[in-house]
């Protein structure tokens, strides 16, 4: 499964595209949540979005849309948990030091970045211009990337290259960590976007 079922609200983000910013995004945001039912407006306003995840298999990465930006949901494997620790001298900011208030809460400062090892949750927009990367989790080589690649993400837009936990490569124009939301388990299988019940 690529972006999965729940992958409907992509129309309001495809539209970041390369060259037009954090900015631009905002802009053609405004028309989209107008013309949305009162409900759907609330929740491009910014309410919390609930994703369920029973579906997704290792290895796969589902799509959500939480205040018109897409939260990518990756169930890792244990290969792919294990290449973290590989990848970490490779790494501009691997312990989520910088702005840690809006790009990684307290539960996701860790090695993962996540609250369960295997469940990844980050908005998947470029911390460079705002574009939205893609997924490239096969290993090796493969045009863009270096021949030791490990798996992650790639932004098209300026070659800016993260990890299976959404960490900066060193060396590129991004500069941060892709943001981790604010989370929580409503169950196993049930995950809140946008409210961790702590703030
Ligand atoms: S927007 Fe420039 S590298 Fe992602």
């Amino acid at each position: 499964m690529s972006d999965a079922a729940v992958d409907k609200g992509r129309r309001s983000w495809i539209a970041i595209t390369c060259g037009a910013g954090a900015v631009g995004g905002a802009v053609v945001a405004v028309p989209f949540v107008s013309s949305l039912a009162p409900s759907e407006r609330a929740k491009a306003a910014g309410a919390p979005v609930q994703a369920d995840i029973s579906a997704l298999k290792p290895g796969e990465k589902m799509t959500v849309e939480w205040r018109g930006k897409p939260v990518w949901i990756v169930r890792r494997t244990e290969a792919q948990l294990a290449t973290l620790k590989q990848v970490e001298s490779q790494l501009a900011d691997p312990f989520s030091k910088r702005n840690p208030g809006e790009l990684t809460p307290e539960y996701a400062r860790n090695v993962p970045r996540s609250i369960k090892p295997e469940v990844f949750v980050c908005v998947g927009i470029c911390s460079h211009l705002g574009c939205s990367p893609i997924e490239k989790f096969q290993t090796g080589p493969q045009p863009s990337l270096p021949n030791d690649w490990e798996g992650g993400f790639l932004c098209p837009c300026h070659g800016s290259t993260f990890d299976m936990a959404g960490r900066v490569f060193k060396n590129k124009p991004a500069p941060d960590n892709l943001e981790v939301p604010r989370h929580m388990y409503l169950s196993d299988t049930l995950l809140l976007i946008g409210d961790d019940g702590k703030s």
